[in-house]
């Protein structure tokens, strides 16, 4: 038996897929910990683990976030995703004397994020300071059969020495958010009756989350082992333990299987996270490494985007498509993907329009279950949006800037700024109103691209209606007989309090027109279902007549003469300089000065206006985009992760190569190179979305077109792009898509689903 397991590990590092599918880390750094945990961060939209060393170190931040574990945190007034105790703690104890990290720095220390299998490999030697060294390997995943199940492998090699060794598999009694913010009360951490342990914890609303962790080693039956699993009252973390009499050059191994529930998931998580994990651990590692491989083949299918002749981009898209589906659920409508996914706490793990708009249209492209289970979520929380509304005197329903269980709006009042000692004060929360369109767009997108009808009739007219009701109770009619959109802010955070801001403007009237037009088709298609909808919302005729008479005269700005389209009204008479005659180099002009002062110039935060032009292509011709993107990108900071991609999307569009290398560039290495600085908050999981936008959309030149109702590809690649392969579902069928460059061809194929052959429907070159 130990032979076989241990060839096994042995093989998974051997086994591991080439450069372009994994994220290679050697060396160990830590002071670095913090940022590269949140990296390689493994999960599957359930659970997300840090990618910290078994044992930690005193600059790790190991933590483990459960989707949807939200507890309220007073001072700020907000629900904080819960930071759980790390699952995969391991201490290792050589004749009696445990190892801590420190001073036991990890030596020829490798890890590897395995992004085509899912899974984390690392392989270490330990030192123990008396010169004895033991070689460690460990693999480590989160199962996507069963999203409550974490498995972890573990070798151990003494290398030059001969004596006992214990192994402590603990789940630790606490753990705690930035700040010291402690969320968890242990109720208990006990043994199991025959192997493992198990912990309970209840977060400040009282839910309970509990924890199995069960182990079992591979070594043979003669070996005399003892084995002892503690917990109890006063100890705070369940520990199980190995002991035994290890020779030098043998390979000892074990398997660890830990479970995860929370009340919101189960009546009964205590008693699922142990029959799971007593399961799991009666599973050979084969079987469950190779349901791993099986899953995860099954999600590259469709989302995986082949770059021929650029590793680079290659293998910085994988990274962020990898960390796109270890965040998502399509078993679980009642969360969403926060701003930093499940791999870190920025954001408290709270929910923006960075789903809808810069992640959702990959999952709609490639993984149309997870955009449903994305998308319901907005409908689930639609209870929240209408309070938000009505508390702001407002109709309809308006969709909170940050979100979390309930759709409340739950963006902190204020942030604490620690370097300066001061509390800066936040406004998105009910400024930023564009979030409802957003919201309004996907639930379209998504319909366009799914044809299901099922999710229209069951809550998506209800949402497209009620967040057009409360676009007109949020607008004035003005003396020009047009409708304005007034005290609010756009998506370039830089201005507040700002009238008309074109982008939402723009949202807003197509929000209404499309929920009309929705409204239309259910009339003809299901009346029925159109009148109950009509009735849940109490929304009569002359409200529909009001609210199509309203969409027509938003305003929006149309001056031919002016350099642009202006982003609010007296955008263009404040300080027109651009970054460059600013005279800032290094980092976002907000950095060196102060919001009064940066309201008053013409420098963005990120893309708003240009925004409606990766949005809605068909606008280019209409709205100017080649004049719009020159007035607005000189003027952009990027003091947004969300800004990069959105501009090598257009200069992709617009041919213009060098720059849109330039900005793919930093988008690709956002979070790999840490170039804002704060990867140790989680992964951007805008920037993962925009990645794929960037290249798909404005390199590829993918287009759902709504009129002629196809799939359309108009693509410019970079010279040195020998090729570019994605897939599109369009109502149910895929679209392979493969564009050669010099010269620039491609090919439409649709995969037959009953056999998995393609037949190819359509070839061109420009
Ligand atoms: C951006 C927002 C974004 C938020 C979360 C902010 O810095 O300005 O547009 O939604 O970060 O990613």
């Amino acid at each position: 038996m130990e032979t076989e397991m241990t060839s096994g590990l042995k093989e998974l590092f051997s086994s591991a897929p080439e450069t372009t599918w994994r994220i290679d880390q050697e060396g160990f750094d830590p002071y670095q910990e913090h940022d590269i945990e949140s990296l390689f961060t493994i999960g599957n939209g359930y659970l997300g683990v840090r990618g910290s060393s078994e044992p930690l170190g005193r600059f790790s931040r190991p933590a483990m976030f459960v989707a949807g574990l939200f507890s309220p945190e007073p001072r700020l007034q907000m629900p904080q995703l819960v930071v759980c105790p790390f699952p995969f703690s391991v201490k290792l104890c050589i004749d009696g004397h445990c190892l801590d990290p420190e001073p036991h720095v990890p030596e020829e220390h490798r890890r590897i994020l395995d992004l085509k299998r899912g899974m984390m490999l690392r392989e270490w030697v330990l030192d123990d300071g008396d010169g004895k060294r033991t070689a460690l390997r460990a693999v480590r995943g989160a199962s996507l059969e069963n999203r409550h199940v974490l498995f972890q492998y573990l070798e151990i090699e003494p290398l030059n020495y001969s004596g006992d060794v214990e192994v402590q598999f603990m789940i630790p009694g606490s753990a705690s958010n930035m700040g010291g913010i402690s969320h968890l009360t242990l109720e208990e951490a006990s043994p199991l009756p025959d192997i493992g342990t198990i912990s309970r914890f209840k977060t400040k609303n009282d839910e309970e989350l509990a924890i199995a962790s069960i182990s079992q080693p591979w070594f043979s039956d003669e070996l005399e082992v003892s084995h002892t699993s503690e917990g109890g009252d006063e100890s705070s973390d369940a520990t199980e333990s190995w002991r035994w009499h290890s020779k030098q050059g043998e390979t000892y191994g074990f398997t660890r299987i830990v479970s995860v529930s929370t009340e919101r998931m189960n009546d009964s998580p205590r008693d699922q996270v142990i029959l799971d994990s007593q399961e799991w651990l009666s599973k050979p590692m084969a079987d469950v490494i190779g349901g791993q491989i099986d899953s995860w083949e099954l999600l590259w299918r469709d989302s995986d985007v082949k770059i021929k002749g650029d590793d680079f981009y290659q293998q910085a898209l994988r990274f962020y498509l990898y960390h796109m589906l270890i965040s998502a659920n399509p078993d679980d409508p009642e969360v969403s993907i926060g701003a930093r996914t499940l791999s870190g706490e920025g954001y408290n793990g709270h929910v923006f329009w960075d789903t809808e708009t810069f992640m959702f249209p990959f999952f709609v492209a490639t993984q149309p279950e997870m955009a449903r289970a994305l998308i319901k979520y907005r409908h689930l929380t639609l209870d929240g949006a209408r309070r938000k509304a009505k508390d702001l005197g407002f109709e309809g329903a308006y969709y909170p800037w940050e979100s979390a269980l309930t759709g409340d709006e739950v963006t902190p009042k204020e942030v604490y700024v620690e370097d300066e000692d001061r509390a800066i004060p936040i406004h998105t929360g009910f400024l930023q109103t564009h979030i409802t369109a957003d919201v309004a767009l996907a639930v379209r997108r998504y319909w366009h691209a799914t044809g299901d009808d099922t999710f229209m009739r069951e809550g998506g007219l209800e949402i497209l209606l009620e967040t057009a009701r409360f676009w007109k109770s949020r607008s004035v009619e003005g003396p020009d007989e047009c409708f304005h959109i007034e005290d609010l802010q756009g998506p370039d955070e830089y201005h507040i309090y700002v009238n008309d801001n074109a982008y939402t403007n723009y949202m807003a009237s197509w929000n209404v027109l499309r929920a009309l037009e929705t409204l239309e088709w259910m009339r003809e298609n299901y009346p029925t279902d159109a009148e109950t909808i009509l009735a849940g919302c109490e929304m009569d005729q002359s409200e529909i007549e009001g609210l199509q008479d309203y969409a027509t005269r938003i305003y929006f700005p149309d001056d031919p003469d002016a350099p642009a389209i202006e982003q609010f009204r007296g955008f263009f008479e404040l300080d027109s300089r651009t970054v460059a005659e600013h005279g800032r180099k290094d980092g976002p002009l907000s950095q060196a000065m102060e919001p009064d002062l940066l309201q008053k110039t013409q420098i963005l935060k990120q893309p708003d206006i240009l925004l409606l032009f990766q949005l809605f292509p068909e606008l280019a011709c209409k709205k100017g985009f080649r004049k719009n993107f020159e007035y607005y990108e000189p003027r952009c900071d990027h003091g947004s992760s969300l800004s990069y991609p959105t501009h090598a999307l257009l200069a992709a569009r617009l041919g213009k190569f060098d720059m849109a290398l330039d900005y793919l560039g930093l988008t690709a290495r956002l979070d790999l190179d840490d170039v804002m600085g704060n990867a140790a908050l989680g992964i951007h999981a805008a920037t993962a979305g925009g990645l794929w936008q960037a290249i798909v959309f404005g390199f590829g030149g993918l287009r759902y077109d709504e009129e002629s109702d196809s799939v359309l590809v108009d693509p410019r690649l970079p010279d040195h792009w020998e090729s570019l392969e994605f897939c599109a579902f369009d109502h149910g069928e895929i679209f392979e898509i493969t564009i050669t460059n010099n010269p620039v061809s491609w090919e439409i194929r649709t995969r037959v689903s009953e056999n998995g052959k393609t037949k190819q429907i359509r070839s061109s070159s420009p």
